[in-house]
């Protein structure tokens, strides 16, 4: 079985399936309304969510199956001490495929060598988050195209897993990928390493306004303070790079705004009322891509 535990093990092509698939659901849902009837997902959440989970439980039912659910940690044996790898060995006796979200990177991929059933990460720690990017690229493409564009990425570049995942798949892609951060929040080394070697020219901006005039798309992030090993680092960069109408009045007519949400103070709510706000289509996309990725995974794409 195929375990989708980094955006990096997905080629172009592989992307394309998903996509197509996804456009193709989100025309007509109901063509596979039963398919998958019978069929259960396992969701193992160790951290919160609400679009991640509540997108794959809607995605699952949408395709006629249905969801279990571990329920928060604090109900669940994780209290009395039950490994991830224990857990994922029990779970996958109760459900045709896992989803799992931790706060450790790696977890992801050392519970799918303990399990035969499809194993999805929906997030490791400050890793990856490889279905975010399958939506990510769905909401691009449907915006703006995947060829000859200019992406810029802002906010959280050192601990933002849907940045790191982002970042490796437009790498497929004829993309120019922008990175803007304070400097305290810029990538990891070991990404900017791996983002050379797949051939990605990595450059690295502090200052929004040089570079938003030539931008397509500018996807947003949050700064991710529940990984600030110390809360007075996060204080120093927290509220930075805030955007609203007016600092977007020098970017092009038709730049899509993203966000992977939730968002804290990033984007005004005054950007919300324009066309260039594409974060809530973004997070709605999360049903047909998890759709088209469970019936490929589950084995009834026709
Ligand atoms: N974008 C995202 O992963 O949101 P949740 O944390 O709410 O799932």
């Amino acid at each position: 079985h195929d375990h989708i535990t980094s955006a990096r093990q997905l080629s172009r092509e592989d992307i394309e399936t998903v996509l197509d698939r996804a456009s193709e659901l989100a025309a007509d849902p109901s063509a596979v309304a039963d398919r998958h009837e019978g069929a259960l997902l396992g969701l193992l959440f160790f951290e919160p969510s609400t679009r991640t989970k509540m997108s794959f439980s809607a995605a699952m039912k949408r395709l006629g199956g249905d969801i279990v659910d571990m329920g928060p940690v604090d109900s669940s044996s994780v209290k009395k001490g039950e490994s991830l790898a224990d857990t994922v060995r029990v779970v996958e006796g109760y459900a045709d495929a896992l989803v799992l979200r931790h706060p450790s990177e790696g977890a992801a991929q050392m519970a799918s060598k303990f399990v035969d059933v499809p194993l999805i990460n929906a997030g490791d720690g400050a890793g990856q988050h490889p279905t975010q990017t399958l939506l990510d690229l769905y909401t691009i493409r449907e915006n703006a195209g995947l060829d000859d564009v200019s992406i810029g990425i802002m906010g959280d570049l050192k601990y933002g897993r849907t940045v790191h995942s982002l970042a490796h798949a437009l790498t497929n892609f004829d993309v120019s990928q922008h990175f803007i951060s304070p400097e305290s929040l810029q990538l990891p080394r070991k990404v900017r390493y791996d983002l050379h070697q797949e051939g990605s020219a990595v450059k690295e901006h502090t200052d929004l306004d040089a570079i938003l005039p030539s931008l397509d798309v500018l996807y947003v992030t949050r700064i991710q303070r529940e990984r600030f090993p110390d809360e007075s680092e996060y204080r120093e960069v927290a509220g930075e790079y805030q955007i609203d109408t007016e600092s977007l009045s020098v970017a092009k007519e038709d730049l899509s705004v993203m966000h992977p949400l939730p968002r804290v103070d990033e984007i005004a709510y005054d950007v919300d009322e324009t066309a260039k706000a594409n974060y809530f289509e973004q997070a709605h996309n999360g049903v047909p891509v998890r759709m088209a990725l469970l019936d490929l995974l589950l084995g009834g794409a026709q």
